[in-house]
């Protein structure tokens, strides 16, 4: 037999109404701040992750899946979508239509990590990128919007943690500082990060290897050294979510996985998923358009992991889903009514009702079975002297009332029913 590939999985008929009532929390969100649904393909020319994103990142040196087509192009399946967004916003000249463009997506993204509770190799973001302005406003709305989202679906043990990276010059700065901190501690440090140490050195703060993360933790802290305008965006957004009574903590070690943000970064996460905690993050990326070719222009954004979200709810208990049912389950108690019962069915669906009835030759009893386990609002009885006088027994499954109803009303039933 063969199995589903590592690190992905499928998402069952009986998962959906939880990603569905998600979704529609999603979507509700976004529409009130007026956020407008984007949608780009799946795979995108390498350079573009490669250079959005940063070569050194963990995402673009190890976790991309990438292959060359027929023609030799080298294509990757996007493993994040601000890049791709922002690709789309340049080829599109979005920006001219609109000086503000605010853009939102529902995703399968793809990375190969090593598979955990809450980490996969193909997993679904919901995310948005407000592109055109540099407005802290603008940041502290998408810290308000994801957490806005995950308290609609009843989560509670959240953790907003937000941190400032200042602007390119600060951070060239703040490097040096780094470089002289960890200069007679470089030996130590792991092969990956004595690497990083020279071509990109915030990179080290991303190192899941414990004696890195020992070294780096008294290391100065880029928060401690940040610009003026930097300062200031970043108190405007703290006094924003004290406005918006949202709690949080500032993180100096939130450098983020990706090399494109400018000034805020945060992350939202929960107590509840495991080792994996992180249910959102993003940040300001004010320079990437810039570098994928556009115009100089600001923008912020964020990205949340659906699988992830959708874990701490379970371990939570945070929402429950009213159980799937149908209108109607029509019972056969005349073996030769199969063709009258699929086009009463037909009819009865082309008003909007959902209806099901038993395919399989199955006893009486065997189609009541059926129409308990579909959940059936109510069932009706086709067959027997009643049939042949015109008439239908209709059962209400909820207090196992019955009606007569003759079978030349049924429009006037279904009217009926829609109103129940
Ligand atoms: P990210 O932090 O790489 O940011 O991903 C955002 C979220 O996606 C994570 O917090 C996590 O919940 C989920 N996620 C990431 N990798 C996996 C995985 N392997 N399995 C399951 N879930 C995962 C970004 O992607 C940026 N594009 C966010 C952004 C948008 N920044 C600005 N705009």
């Amino acid at each position: 037999m063969i199995k589903a590939v590592t690190g992905t999985k499928d998402i069952l008929p009986a998962d959906i109404p939880k990603w569905k009532y998600l979704e529609e929390n999603v979507q509700r969100v976004f529409q009130n701040f007026n956020y407008k649904d984007i949608r780009t393909p799946v795979f995108e020319e390498t350079a573009l992750f490669a250079r959005g994103i940063g070569e050194e990142t963990d995402i673009v040196g190890k976790e991309m899946y990438t292959f060359k087509d027929r023609s030799d192009t080298s294509l990757t399946l996007k493993p994040e979508m601000t890049a791709a967004v922002v690709r789309a916003y340049n080829e599109h000249s979005l920006g001219a239509q609109q000086s503000l463009v605010k853009l939102f997506y529902i995703s399968p993204m793809f990375r190969q990590e090593r598979p955990q509770a809450g980490r996969f190799r193909q997993f679904h973001q919901f995310g948005a990128e407000a592109i055109g302005s540099k407005s802290p406003l603008l940041d502290a709305e998408m810290i308000q919007m994801s957490y806005e989202i995950l308290v609609s679906l009843g989560l509670k043990k959240l953790t907003v943690k937000i941190n400032s990276l200042g602007t390119p010059e600060t951070r060239e700065n703040y490097k040096k500082l780094l470089k002289e901190f960890l200069e007679d501690k470089k030996d130590k440090l792991s092969e990956d990060s004595r690497r990083r140490f020279e071509t990109n050195i915030l990179r080290i703060f991303d190192s899941k290897v414990e004696s890195d993360q020992k070294l780096i933790k008294d290391a100065p802290k880029l928060i401690d050294h940040l610009d003026e305008e930097s300062k200031n965006d970043f108190e405007v957004v703290k006094e924003q979510l004290k406005k918006s009574n949202i709690p949080f903590e500032i993180d100096p070690a939130l450098v983020r996985g990706l090399d494109y943000y400018t000034k805020l970064t945060f992350e939202i996460d929960s107590g509840s998923v495991g080792a994996q905690t992180a249910l959102c993050g993003g940040g300001r990326y004010d320079l990437l358009i810039e570098t994928l070719g556009g115009k100089p222009t600001p923008a912020t954004g964020f990205a949340a992991g659906i699988e992830r979200i959708l874990l701490a709810c379970e371990n939570e208990k945070s929402f429950s889903i009213p159980e799937h049912s149908i209108n109607v389950y029509i019972v056969r108690i005349d073996n030769k009514l199969e063709s009258v019962i699929s086009e009463l069915a037909g009819k009865l669906r082309k008003e909007n009702v959902s209806v099901d009835f038993d395919y399989l030759q199955r006893s009486v009893k065997a189609q009541m079975r059926e129409a308990n386990k579909l959940n059936a609002r109510y069932v009706l009885f086709l067959g027997g002297d009643e049939y042949n006088e015109g008439i239908m027994n209709l059962k209400n499954m909820s207090n196992g009332t019955e009606e007569k109803i003759p079978i030349d009303l049924i429009r006037e039933f279904v009217a009926k029913l829609k109103q129940r």
